[in-house]
């Protein structure tokens, strides 16, 4: 019988499911809202390049063209997905401007999926009482129409369509500011002339110190210089690293080893494990050290008082690992770049009061770049309110998922592309791979109390580490339990030094 597949969004996380289904035979199809493929990379801000090396976000069975760019920008970015897209002809399965308002589980009762001990009941992949229900509504005309589907892969992405903004006490908020606010995602919207003219001449300030932030803070202040500085608030102070290979690839051996990830945490740890951690912290702390005091020189951390709280170990192992853009400190130097931490602030007419501050930060706009709650696309897909709160952890973020693609409780369904990572493409194609291996009968998963222990140990990991479920500092562990799972060999090195102590990359996961 053929099993209909369903996935839901274009981005580079459902086209590589789209391929990986079509190589077994599937004939799948991707729902995607938009009415272009890539995801993220359709639109974003001017000056956006990759801040991966383009090695390492590189599909494994489609090189990159030739060039000497480490960072391509959005744009090559956007041409390596289409033409991998084509390569592989997956525009003829993209249904475009066709967004999945719900899905729903139809055939079994709550109370029974509940009381399952195996997954999906019998712990085979597909069931032949249970379907998914897509409710899809073209953006276009507004029509609707349901697709029944035996599996469903949600890709639905984490950081665009769901824009963040802090909220105020009434009086306080931006309803007494008589300036603008915007959000960073409406901002990289505009066309680029358009978003250069709207910040023209303006008194700017940008709220947040993740990547969005500094890029469009460096945007602002290279419209407008020194006579309109931008003033980039922020609440914590954050590592930023150079755009330099050198440095990445040194981090690489100081964070992307085994031997790294034995003196790392993770999800689940034996007394075995954490006694080596201790033995060898010393060297945790000595890598710390020698990269932070890198960091130091290179950039005037000192000067501006911007050195952070937490170890740069901290910052890999929760994904805060952002590259400045060229020339940001030198622009703080000649004074278009004013950096004004703010733990709290408020409105006021003039432009933003930062708590103990006397005088208002007077600006004519505000751009939030506050991040998104991506989750919420994720959890409000969902009819059922039970498989909603199933997903829903603390602070509202996803609830760790089995191997990060599977929830152990709800049927015939995947979701990937949530783990950070230090590459989301390779990540995704991890997670795709594993996927498809499952639903191809490679292997089985275990009972739904054990993939419950593991997620459980994750949900420990995490709320050690800020509460985001972050793969960087534990990729290597965590790609050889999809390796293990997929019955391959995860040890991927010649001889045992290499295996030890050089970084593993994408590269050593092709298979021939
Ligand atoms: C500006 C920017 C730069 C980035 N740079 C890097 C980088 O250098 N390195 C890195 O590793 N990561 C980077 N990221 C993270 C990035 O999000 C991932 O690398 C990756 O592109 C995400 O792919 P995705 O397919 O998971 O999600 P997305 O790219 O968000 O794609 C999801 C798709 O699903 C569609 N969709 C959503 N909901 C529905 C629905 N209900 N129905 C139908 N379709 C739907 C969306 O329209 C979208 O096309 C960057 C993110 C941004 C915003
Ligand atoms: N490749 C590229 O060039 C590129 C470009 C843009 C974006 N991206 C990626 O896109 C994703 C989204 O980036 P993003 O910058 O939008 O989001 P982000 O990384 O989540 O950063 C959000 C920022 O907003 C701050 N913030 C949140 N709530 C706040 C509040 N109430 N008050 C003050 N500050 C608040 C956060 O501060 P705290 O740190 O204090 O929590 C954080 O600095 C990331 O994965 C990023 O790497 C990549």
């Amino acid at each position: 019988m053929e099993r209909k597949v369903a996935i839901v969004g274009a981005g580079i996380a459902g086209l590589i499911a789209c391929k990986y289904f079509l190589s077994k035979g599937y004939k799948p199809i991707v729902f995607e809202s938009k009415s272009r493929l890539g995801g993220v990379w359709c639109k974003t801000i001017e000056t956006t390049k990759l801040q991966t090396v383009k090695q390492f976000y590189e599909f494994m069975d489609f090189p990159w063209p030739e060039s000497e760019e480490t960072y391509p920008n959005h744009e090559e970015v956007l041409a390596y997905i289409e033409s991998y897209a084509q390569h592989f002809d997956l525009i003829r399965h993209i249904a475009f401007d066709t967004e999945v308002v719900s899905i729903d589980y139809q055939g079994v009762d709550e109370e029974e999926i509940m009381a399952w001990g195996m997954w999906g009941g019998t712990g085979e992949v597909f069931s032949n009482k249970g379907k998914w229900n897509l409710k899809v509504e073209n953006t276009r005309t507004r029509s609707s129409e349901v697709h029944q589907v035996d599996f469903v892969i949600l890709a639905l992405g984490l950081v665009r369509d769901v824009p963040y903004v802090p909220e105020f006490p009434t009086g306080k908020g931006p309803e007494v500011f008589q300036g603008d606010t915007i959000h960073a995602q409406d901002y990289a919207d505009m066309d680029y002339d358009k978003a250069r003219n709207f910040i023209r001449g303006k008194r700017v300030a940008v709220v947040g110190f993740g990547k969005f932030a500094v890029d469009i803070t460096a945007e602002c202040a290279a419209v407008n210089g020194k006579d309109r500085p931008c003033t980039l608030l922020f609440r914590r102070k954050h590592w930023f690293m150079p755009e330099t290979k050198n440095w990445r690839n040194l981090l690489g051996y100081l964070y992307t080893s085994r031997f790294a990830e034995l003196l790392a945490d993770r999800p689940g740890r034996g007394c075995l494990h954490t006694l080596l951690a201790t033995t060898l912290s010393p060297l945790r702390w000595l890598f710390s050290f020698l990269s932070e005091s890198y960091l130091k020189w290179k950039f005037p951390y000192k000067k501006y008082g911007l050195v952070p709280k937490y170890h740069l170990s901290e910052a890999v192992t929760t994904c805060k690992v952002n590259i400045v853009p060229e020339g940001f400190f030198d622009r703080v130097d000649d004074g278009s770049i004013k950096l004004q931490k703010a733990e709290e602030f408020s409105f006021c007419k003039e432009g933003i009061l930062v708590k103990r501050e006397p005088e208002p930060v007077e600006v004519d706009l505000v751009i939030f770049a506050t991040g998104y709650r991506g989750e919420r696309k994720v959890q409000d897909i969902f009819v059922s309110k039970t498989f909603r709160n199933l997903l829903t952890g603390p602070d509202s973020k996803i609830a760790p998922l089995y191997r990060q693609c599977i929830h152990p409780r709800i049927p015939q369904l995947a979701i990937v592309g949530l783990a950070g990572s230090f590459s989301m493409l390779f990540s995704s194609e991890m997670m795709c791979k594993w996927v498809v291996e499952l639903l191809d009968g490679t292997f089985k998963l275990p009972s739904v109390p054990e993939m419950e222990k593991c997620t459980k140990e994750w949900s420990e990991y995490t709320k050690r580490h800020g509460g985001k479920t972050c793969l960087p500092a534990i990729h290597i562990w965590y790609s050889d339990q999809l390796f293990k799972d997929m019955g391959l060999n995860p040890r991927r090195k010649n001889g045992f030094l290499a295996e030890l102590f050089e970084p593993y990359s994408p590269s050593d996961y092709k298979l021939s």
